[in-house]
């Protein structure tokens, strides 16, 4: 288990689309050392989820966990999720607009349009298929992480640039209105 250095924007690593894991990789100990360092990285950096490319890996691995998170105190908790070549499909065509960083992109958020509800299938750690259906902030969570294994960051995602700013100008001038269109959303769709 091992904190590793998180690679930023710029990095070509973070725009090479993934590749699958096979089930062979993925019971081998060096698949699941980079799944440990992914959570120990994540947890280190007070990161809502990471994806393998983000450490300079290029498989489709990625680790989700939101547990009173200091970056994030308004997203609802996930529990930790190792999710293994994973396929997200939108369930219908409502969006929500997500004020959202990354932990690739130090210091700038902005905002982007994410489904409100997604199904998500995926690989755990041991190989066992899941299909579950993700709502509100939760699915834009996985949407972010799943963009990251197709060399997708959400700066790519932002439609309108004047909504990019800073954590300090997103806590001064962004975060309160943030705040409460997403508490809305979660008190409609997460219940
Ligand atoms: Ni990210």
């Amino acid at each position: 288990m091992t904190v590793r250095p998180i690679v930023t924007l710029g990095d070509p690593v973070l725009r090479r689309p993934a590749r699958d894991v096979t089930p062979e990789e993925l019971a081998s100990s060096e698949v699941q050392e980079l799944i440990d360092d992914l959570i120990d990285t994540m947890r280190g950096a007070h990161g809502a989820g990471l994806a393998a490319p983000q450490i300079g890996d290029g498989r489709r691995v990625a680790v989700i966990e939101v547990d009173h998170n200091p970056r994030y105190p308004y997203k609802p908790a996930i529990p930790l999720t190792i999710v293994v070549n994973p396929v997200i499909t939108p369930i219908d065509d409502e969006r929500y607009r997500s004020n959202e960083g990354c932990l690739s992109v130090p210091d700038l958020r902005g905002d982007v349009e994410r489904y409100v509800r997604v199904r998500v299938e995926y690989l755990d750690r041991n190989g066992e298929r899941h299909g579950d259906v993700k709502v509100g902030l939760t699915a834009g969570t996985f949407q972010h992480e799943c963009d990251h294994l197709d060399g997708v960051l959400f700066v790519d995602r932002v439609g309108d640039p004047t909504t990019f700013s800073t954590w300090a100008q997103f806590d001064r001038f962004r975060r309160a209105a943030f705040v409460a269109e997403v508490e809305a959303l979660t008190a409609r769709v997460d219940s």
